[in-house]
């Protein structure tokens, strides 16, 4: 068989470990491997490699993709569609793996649709993706914002400051919740809930009467960005928040242990599924087990945070 890889939208820490799992399990039952650079564009440009075992040697460790990654507005359209179909076909593959989110699963589902075999792999560090309960790249992620604000943590309280810091997730919460926990942050602001400035003033100045050295809130980039924040902050109560945006740091690195086992055993799986003529199907993980998502129940849907996990804030941070 031929099979074709690529890996799409924002870049996940791990993206490499489903890669090399993929290609390794592919090339083990003897099939040939196609990776397409830049996701989507190279499959409509028709830019691939024929991928061999050593390619993908010394990538499980390494952050970022080796296939290069890239959003691709024109494969929204019904051309761009038309022409990936296209240079599937001529290249003779029998389907096609995508790693990526939302977005890319989205793009992958268009494809299914027009009669293309394709298997993809839930991998975004927001953590958004409908039906899984984890998605390659959001452990790493949130270990890099909790190591960050750990620091921050430390400056924060030798000046009795408070902080905004801003980390990443465009629609959801789960990055801020998750390493806000982990932090022990005084406050997390998602877009799943919304906030309330008088409340939030009151919190920060009964915190520091009880003696607290510092005040940090981590907020979701998809509420706002940290400046208009603090400045609502500050306009609200004349309290005023040092800011701190974490941005791309929070994408790169070294995949945490998890996300490189959650990788390896996704790639193999999708491999597998592939490689028995499956399609329409994204493999993610439902209570520790490694299982297929159908692409009909999961585009178009997005996960959100359990805002249960909120409560925790109110009564642990007295
Ligand atoms: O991949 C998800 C994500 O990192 C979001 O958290 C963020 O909003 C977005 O991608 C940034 O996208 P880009 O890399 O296109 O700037």
């Amino acid at each position: 068989m031929k099979l074709g890889i690529l890996t799409s939208g924002g870049d996940a820490p791990g993206m490499n470990a489903a890669i090399r799992a993929a290609v390794r399990k592919c090339l083990f039952h003897g099939h040939q491997v196609y990776g397409f650079k830049r996701g989507f564009l190279g499959l409509m440009n028709g830019e691939y490699l024929r991928m061999d075992s050593r390619m993908v040697g010394g990538i499980l460790s390494r952050g970022g993709t080796i296939l290069l990654t890239a959003r691709a507005p024109e494969f929204k359209t019904e051309e761009g569609i038309a022409k990936g179909v296209k240079v599937f076909q001529d290249l003779g593959l029998d389907a096609l793996i995508v790693i990526g989110g939302n977005g890319s699963q989205t793009g992958a589902f268009e494809l299914c649709k027009r009669g293309i075999p394709v298997i993809g792999i839930a991998s975004t560090i927001d953590n958004d993706l409908w039906g899984t309960d984890k998605t390659i790249g959001f452990d790493t992620a949130v270990n890099n914002a909790m190591n960050a604000i750990d620091k921050i943590r430390d400056t924060a309280t030798s000046h009795e400051r408070v902080f905004v810091v801003e980390v990443m997730g465009r629609d959801v919460g789960f990055i801020a919740m998750h390493c806000g926990i982990a932090v022990g942050a005084d406050e997390i602001v998602i877009p799943e809930i919304p906030y309330h400035l008088p409340q939030l003033s009151q919190k920060i100045k009964d915190s520091f009467h009880l003696g607290k050295k510092h005040f940090i809130i981590v907020l979701a980039e998809g509420v706002e960005k940290a400046p208009q924040f603090s400045q609502k902050l500050f306009e609200a109560s004349g309290i005023e928040a040092k800011i701190s945006t974490l941005g791309y740091l929070q994408r790169g690195g070294d995949p945490s242990y998890t996300d490189r086992f959650l990788a390896t055993t996704f790639g193999v799986k999708a491999a597998e599924a592939a490689i028995n003529g499956e399609s329409g199907k994204i493999v993610g993980i439902r209570h520790h087990e490694v299982c297929f998502l159908e692409m009909s129940d999961t585009v178009g849907k997005v996960k959100k945070v359990k805002t249960e996990l909120y409560q925790l804030t109110e009564v642990l941070g007295i």
